[in-house]
C-alpha cells in the first residue's frame, strides 16, 4: 500500500507507507459525514458536467457517470449502501464506488479542479440550507399554535409576574402571544441568515481557486446558490455561517426552554394553571400518581447541549490561520446534533402546547392576589392630581395596612382607605378589578383586550405573509 492512492482515500502517491491504524481511526469521518451523501452526489454531477464542458470528460463518460450517480442516489435513499471500513470520508467512499461502477479512468477523473476543502465547505452550507427550512416550518407551526391558543383564551385574565412575584394582571392571550414573538424573530433570523450565506465556496479548490477553469458560477446555480464566494481562501476556510446557524438553533432552544420552564412550574399542584394532555406527559415507575412534564424538562435540558454545540464550535474556530485546517472537520457534528435535537424537541413542544388545558378559573382567581392592583390605584391618584411620588407612597402604606390586616386591596373597607389617606376615596373602587386593570393598558403592546386582538391579527398577518415552500 505504499506509493499509491489507497482504497477509500484520495491521496497516497508521495507516501512510503499507508496510514497507521491510529491515524486511520482518528481521521475517519464517515460515521457522521455520511448524511452529506446527497449533496456530494448533486455537486459531483454538476462537477462532471463542468468537466465535460472543459473537455476533460467525454460525452460518453459523462453519461456513464450520471447513470452511476443516479443508481448510487437510489441505493442511498433505500438505505442499501454503507461506507466501508477502508473509507476515510464520504468523498473517498464516493470515488471508490464510482470506480467500481464506471472504471478507474472515468471514476478517477472527477477529482480534477476541486478539493475536499471546497466540497465540504459547500456541502455543510447545503445541509444547513435544507434543515433550516425544516426548522422554520416547525417554528411557523409553533407560532400558529400560540395564536390559536390565545384566540381561545379570549379575555380571560391571569397574574402577570416580574421577579416571579405577582406584579399586574394580564390577559392569558397576551401571555401566550409573548411566546410567539421570539419565535417570529427566529424565523426572521433564519431568513436573514439564508440570504447572507447563499453563496457557494465551490470552485475555491484547496485554497487558491480551481485551476482547470471549470464553471463555478454554473455549478453554484445548479446547487441553488445565488453566486460564488469572492475569495477562495475565505470560502474554503471560514465557518462563520456555521456559527451563525448554531446561534440561531441555540436561540430557538433558549426561547423554547423559557416556555418549558413555565410549563414545569405552572403544571405543579401549587399553581394548577395548566394540565397536560395524557399523551404529552409521562408517569413514574414507582409513584403511581405521577404525571410528569418530561417534554418540557427535556426541552430545557437539551438546550444545554445546543449551547454547548455553539460554544464548542466557536472555540474550535478561534485563531485558526488561513486557509483550510483539519480542525474545521469539527464543524459538522455540532450542526448535525443541534438539528437533530431541534427536530425532536420542537414537534413535541408544539403538540404539548396545542393539547394542554389552560385552567382559566384557577388563573383568574389569583389575578388580583399579591396586591397586583396597586399600580392601578396609584395611577388613579395621579389622575386625581396627586404627584406619582406621593401616590406611590400612599398606596405603599395602603398595601402595608392591608397586609397587616390580612386583606387584599379590594377587600379594604372605606374606613381602611380613609385611615391611610384622605386621597383614598371610595371612587377608586372603579379601578380595583382585574378587568379594569387590563382595560387601562390600552397603549400599543399593552394587555388591554383591543390591543391584544390587534397584536394577534398582526402576528397572524405576518405568519400568513411568509413563504412556506
Ligand atoms: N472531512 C474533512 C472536513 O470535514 C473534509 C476536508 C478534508 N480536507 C483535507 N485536506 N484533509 O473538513
Amino acid at each position: 500500500m505504499s506509493g499509491q492512492t489507497h482504497e477509500g482515500a484520495l491521496w497516497g502517491g508521495r507516501f512510503g507507507s499507508g496510514p497507521s491504524f491510529e491515524m486511520q481511526r482518528l481521521s475517519k469521518s464517515t460515521h457522521f459525514d455520511w448524511r452529506l451523501v446527497p449533496y456530494d452526489l448533486d455537486a459531483t454531477k454538476a462537477h462532471a458536467r463542468a468537466l465535460k464542458e472543459r473537455g476533460v470528460l467525454t460525452a460518453a463518460s459523462l453519461k456513464a457517470l450520471e447513470s452511476a450517480l443516479a443508481t448510487i442516489g437510489k441505493d442511498f435513499a433505500a438505505g442499501t449502501i454503507a461506507p466501508g471500513e477502508q473509507d476515510e470520508d464520504v468523498h473517498g467512499w464516493l470515488e471508490r464506488i464510482l470506480i467500481d461502477a464506471v472504471g478507474a479512468e472515468i471514476g478517477g477523473s472527477l477529482r480534477a479542479g476541486r478539493s475536499r476543502n471546497d466540497q465540504i465547505a459547500t456541502f455543510i452550507r447545503l445541509y444547513m440550507r435544507d434543515t433550516s427550512r425544516a426548522i422554520r416550518h416547525i417554528l411557523i407551526e409553533l407560532v400558529r399554535v400560540f395564536i390559536a391558543r390565545s384566540e381561545e383564551a379570549g379575555e380571560r385574565i391571569m397574574p402577570g409576574r416580574t421577579h416571579f412575584q405577582h406584579a399586574q394582571p394580564v390577559l392569558v392571550a397576551h401571555y401566550l402571544l409573548a411566546h410567539a414573538w421570539p419565535l417570529m424573530r427566529n424565523i426572521s433570523r433564519i431568513d436573514d441568515w439564508a440570504k447572507r450565506n447563499n453563496v457557494s465556496p465551490y470552485g475555491g479548490g484547496a485554497l487558491a481557486g480551481g485551476g482547470l477553469g471549470i464553471d463555478a458560477e454554473g455549478i453554484a446555480r445548479e446547487l441553488g446558490f445565488q453566486g460564488v464566494m469572492e475569495n477562495s481562501l475565505d470560502g474554503t476556510s471560514s465557518r462563520d455561517c456555521v456559527a451563525e446557524f448554531l446561534y440561531i438553533t441555540t436561540q430557538i432552544g433558549i426561547d423554547l426552554s423559557r416556555v418549558a420552564e413555565e410549563i414545569v412550574i405552572l403544571t405543579s399542584a401549587e399553581f394548577g394553571y395548566i394540565s397536560l394532555h395524557d399523551s404529552y406527559a409521562t408517569g413514574s415507575s414507582m409513584m403511581p400518581q405521577k404525571k410528569n412534564p418530561d417534554i418540557a424538562e427535556l426541552t430545557r435540558g437539551k438546550t444545554g447541549r445546543l449551547i454547548g454545540n455553539l460554544t464548542g464550535l466557536l472555540a474550535t474556530l478561534k485563531a485558526l490561520p488561513l486557509a483550510y485546517n483539519r480542525d474545521l472537520q469539527e464543524d459538522k457534528e455540532p450542526v448535525f446534533d443541534s438539528v437533530d435535537t431541534l427536530l425532536l424537541v420542537m414537534p413535541a413542544m408544539a403538540g404539548m402546547i396545542a393539547s394542554m388545558t389552560l385552567n382559566y378559573d384557577r388563573m383568574e382567581s389569583q389575578a388580583t392576589k399579591g396586591f397586583s392592583l396597586a399600580t392601578d390605584v396609584a395611577d388613579f391618584l395621579v389622575e386625581q392630581g396627586v404627584p406619582f411620588r406621593d401616590a406611590h407612597e400612599i398606596v405603599g402604606r395602603l398595601v402595608a395596612h392591608c397586609e397587616s390586616q390580612g386583606l387584599e386591596l379590594h377587600e379594604a373597607s372605606d374606613e381602611d382607605l380613609a385611615s391611610v389617606s384622605s386621597h383614598l376615596t371610595p371612587a377608586l373602587r372603579s379601578v380595583m378589578s382585574a378587568e379594569a386593570s387590563v382595560a387601562r393598558k390600552a397603549g400599543v403592546g399593552g394587555t388591554a383586550p383591543a390591543q391584544v386582538a390587534r397584536q394577534r391579527a398582526r402576528v397572524a398577518e405576518l405568519i400568513e405573509a411568509l413563504d412556506t415552500d
